[in-house]
């Protein structure tokens, strides 16, 4: 199984969130079944490494944030990917334009949409917000959810 979780710029919110779900994954024991990987739809950013922000919200919960460069997101991720996770409503708009058929756009979820009563909320981008403490909590209340339906797929 392959995750792909998707935002703006790919330095923000898509690192916090791969870093985030590689942690809880392992903790599962099940690194070596669901690969995380993430993605931008933009290029504003390419090659950037995850903003200071990101790192040091991450860093504050022990976790790492290496090995992660900004790229965009492209018709090889659709092949590979089982789900394509983005953050708000722009990136849903767009990963799903990019997508090269019907089948890999309906790969394409708000990473909020297993998440009981909140399936339409967005991840805000803390870019513009500044509140990466925000970020954390948000993808921590909505990412175990996506482990949960994954667990149930590998078995
Ligand atoms: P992200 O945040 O989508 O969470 O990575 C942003 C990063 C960069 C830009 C916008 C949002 N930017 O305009 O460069």
């Amino acid at each position: 199984m392959k995750v792909i979780f998707v935002c703006l710029g790919n330095i923000c919110r898509s690192p916090m969130a791969e870093a985030m779900f590689k942690d809880m994954v392992a903790s599962a024991g099940l690194s070596s079944q669901i690969q995380i990987d993430s993605a931008a739809t933009s290029t504003y950013e390419l090659g950037s490494s995850p903003d200071s922000r990101t790192v040091k919200e991450l860093a504050k919960h022990g976790l790492p944030a290496t090995g992660m460069i900004a790229r965009q997101l492209d018709a090889t991720d659709f092949n590979s990917a089982d789900l394509i996770l983005v953050m708000d409503e722009n990136n849903l708009r767009d990963a799903k334009k990019m997508a090269p058929d019907k089948n890999s756009a309906d790969k394409v979820k708000l990473v909020y949409s297993l998440t009981p009563g909140k399936e339409n909320y967005v991840v805000a981008d803390p870019w513009y917000t500044g509140d990466f403490a925000k970020t954390y909590a948000d993808l921590s209340e909505a990412l175990p959810h996506w482990l949960e339906y994954l667990k149930k797929r590998i078995k």
